[in-house]
C-alpha cells in the first residue's frame, strides 16, 4: 500500500499568516496547496517564493474555453508549481489544450477536478461519475485527478498505478465535517491509493496546528 503525502491547503487571507502557518508545520508536510483566496489576495509573486521552498499545488480550478486554459496552464508552469488544476466538467477539448501547454513544463502535474467534495451525492453516483471524468482526464492527456478519498480505489482500478490521485475532503474521526459531504479519514485515503490528502481546516483551525498536522502524518504511516 502506498503511503500518501501530506498537504496542507493553505487558506489564509495574508501571506503573512501563511509564512507563520508554514513556521508551525513544515515538518510535518510535504506539499501547500495555494488555492483562490490566497492567491486572490497575494497574487503570483507569493506562490513564486513558496514554490521555490517546497511542491506547490496552485489550486485554481481552470474552467474557460480550450486556449484560454492552456494559457493559465502555462503561466502556471512559468511559476515553478508542481501541480495545477482544471474543471473536468471543462471537456475533453479544454483538457487536450491543458496537457499539451503542460508538456512545456516537464515538471509540472496538471490534475482534473472530477466532482467536488462539497457535493452529497449517492456514494454509487458520485463513483460513476469521478470513474468517468477521471477516465476521460487520462485519455485527454491529464496526470491525474481530483476527487474524494471514497472514490480513489475505484479511479486507481481504472486508471492505474502511475495516475495522480489528490484527495480532499480529509477528516479525522474527532474532527468537524464543515461543508464537506463526502468526506474519509487519512487511513481511508492510504488505503484506497491516494498519492497526495489535502487538509486545510483540521490543521489550521487546530489549537496546536503542528501537533495536528504531525497526528495526521501518523495516521498516514501507520495505516
Ligand atoms: O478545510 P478543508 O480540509 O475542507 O480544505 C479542503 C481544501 O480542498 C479546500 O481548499 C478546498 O477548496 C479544496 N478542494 C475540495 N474539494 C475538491 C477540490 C478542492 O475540498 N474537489
Amino acid at each position: 500500500m502506498r503511503s500518501p503525502k501530506l498537504m496542507l491547503a493553505l487558506d489564509l487571507p495574508t501571506a503573512e499568516e501563511a509564512e507563520a502557518m508554514l513556521r508551525q508545520t513544515k515538518h510535518a508536510i510535504d506539499g501547500v496547496k495555494v488555492g483562490l483566496r490566497l492567491f486572490v489576495a497575494e497574487g503570483p509573486g507569493f506562490v513564486r517564493r513558496i514554490a521555490a521552498r517546497l511542491p506547490v499545488f496552485l489550486d485554481l480550478k481552470f474552467h474557460d474555453i480550450p486556449n484560454t486554459v492552456a494559457e493559465a496552464v502555462d503561466s502556471a508552469g512559468r511559476l515553478g508549481v508542481a501541480i495545477v488544476n482544471v474543471h473536468a466538467a471543462g471537456g475533453r477539448r479544454m483538457m487536450q489544450a491543458a496537457a499539451q501547454a503542460a508538456r512545456r513544463h516537464p515538471k509540472l502535474r496538471v490534475v482534473a477536478v472530477t466532482v467536488l467534495t462539497s457535493e452529497a451525492l449517492a456514494p454509487s453516483e458520485a463513483q460513476r461519475i469521478v470513474v468517468e471524468r477521471a477516465v476521460q482526464a487520462q485519455q485527454a492527456g491529464l496526470h491525474g485527478v481530483v476527487c474524494s478519498a471514497q472514490e480513489a480505489a475505484a479511479v486507481r482500478r481504472s486508471c492505474g498505478d502511475q495516475f495522480l490521485i489528490i484527495t480532499p475532503g480529509i477528516r479525522r474521526r474527532s474532527d468537524a465535517r464543515q461543508d464537506q459531504a463526502r468526506i474519509a479519514t487519512p487511513e481511508d485515503a492510504a488505503r484506497a491509493g491516494a498519492d497526495w490528502i489535502v487538509v486545510g481546516r483540521p490543521i489550521l483551525q487546530a489549537e496546536d496546528p503542528a501537533n495536528a498536522a504531525a497526528e495526521i502524518r501518523r495516521e498516514l504511516t501507520s495505516s
